[in-house]
């Protein structure tokens, strides 16, 4: 008798140990990751949307300090943030900029399309020094769904086993953001994607998410986890669709959605290191890091909405993010609860269980980002 072809379960078929607790807790660990993982990686640096037009703004690259330009046509480039003279810094937030980046210091010029050098203020050099050579140095972009990603290394590539492709039902190049927080949080970076992988947590840490998303109570992230799949076909509890207080859209439907994308309610795109999006039927939403330190991460998330839904009278962006602010809150607090205990002398490494696949998955990525270099 021929059975059907069942989904392939991703459970692990053992119990693999974690990362060391170095990996958590100590500085050189950290520096590693930072020339090996954050360095050679796109990461994430917000909304073209979000940067006006005529400005430019310094921005934190793998603890790089990098400047982003944005000029009055809205063309973007970024350098690192380094003057050729004697290397000060040329933008320490964000300021108007014309068709020049000025140093504050001794007034050297370069030009803010391509990082020439220009002029170097009243200083009068021989000529063994050649302008030519003294430009800005450029620092990889590219505009991705909307949003800004840099990369240090000039050499890394979207992984298309990221799912770089969900989003494109979504006009994601139209929509503004309409809310953001921003915290710090007490963990390692990796605390905060390993929770993020797993939904082992999800019964006890989040009540309002397991009543939105029924299979989450279950501790499983994904219907072929399960035994015997469910045959419905939604994620989100009946009667709602998305991922606001009420469950019911914030506003108009995106209309090129497929009928599987609109049921599961959530489309999640992951982009190791930097961050992730979720893609609901009525807005979109981003969450991405900034590591500051081995026990120290800033969490940045975002709010996307089509221009007609934030025209909507009485439209509130804030409102409508609490339900994952919620969630986003519940989890920092599970990641710093995590992070205390692995200070712990006596916290050698984890022990993973079969749910626990994609923090596996993670691990390796990481222990290999960290070897091949
Ligand atoms: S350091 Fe920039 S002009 Fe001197
Ligand atoms: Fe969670």
């Amino acid at each position: 008798m021929m059975s059907a072809p069942r989904p392939v379960s991703p459970l692990l078929a053992h119990c693999p140990p974690g990362l060391p607790r170095a990996a958590y807790v100590e500085p050189d660990w950290f520096a590693r990751e930072q020339s090996t993982i954050w360095a050679r990686n796109w990461v994430m640096a917000g909304r073209v949307s979000d940067l006006p037009v005529g400005r430019m703004r310094a921005f934190s690259l793998a603890g790089a300090p990098v400047l982003i330009c944005r000029d009055g046509q809205g063309a973007i480039s970024a350098f690192h943030n380094t003057c050729r003279h004697r290397g000060a810094e040329l933008c320490h937030t964000e300021r108007e900029m014309g068709k020049l980046i000025t140093c504050p210091y001794h007034a050297w010029a370069y030009a803010a399309s391509d990082g020439r050098l220009v002029s170097m203020g009243p200083a009068t050099p021989t000529d063994d020094f050649l302008k030519a050579e003294n430009g800005l140095q450029p620092v990889s972009h590219l505009i991705w769904n909307g949003f800004l990603l840099l990369d240090l290394s000039g050499r890394a590539v979207l992984a298309p086993d990221a799912g770089t492709d969900a989003l494109n039902a979504w006009p994601m190049e139209r929509l503004l953001t309409g809310h953001r927080s921003s915290r710090l949080i007490a963990c390692n970076w990796k605390v905060f994607w390993e929770n993020y992988s797993e939904c082992l947590h999800c019964p006890g840490i989040h009540p309002e998410l397991c009543d939105r998303v029924p299979v989450y109570a279950k501790g499983i992230m994904a219907r072929d986890e399960v035994a015997q799949p469910s045959q419905s076909g939604t994620r989100l509890k009946a009667g709602t669709q998305s991922w606001t207080p009420s469950g019911a859209p914030c506003g108009p439907l995106f209309p090129d959605l497929t009928e599987a994308q609109r049921l599961s309610g959530a489309t999640f795109v992951t982009l190791w290191p930097t961050g992730y999006i979720v893609a609901h039927v009525d807005h979109v939403r981003a969450v991405r890091l900034e590591p500051l330190g081995p026990t120290q991460t800033r969490l940045t998330a975002e709010w996307y909405f089509a221009p007609e839904t934030l025209d909507q009278p009485g439209f509130d962006a804030a409102h409508v993010a609490s339900f994952a602010q919620t969630v986003l809150d519940q989890d920092a607090e599970a990641t710093e609860m995590n992070q205390r205990g692995l200070a712990s002398p006596a916290f050698t490494q984890a022990r993973l269980m079969p749910q626990e696949y994609e923090i596996h998955r993670f691990h390796q990525w990481v222990r290999q980002a960290m070897e091949s270099a």
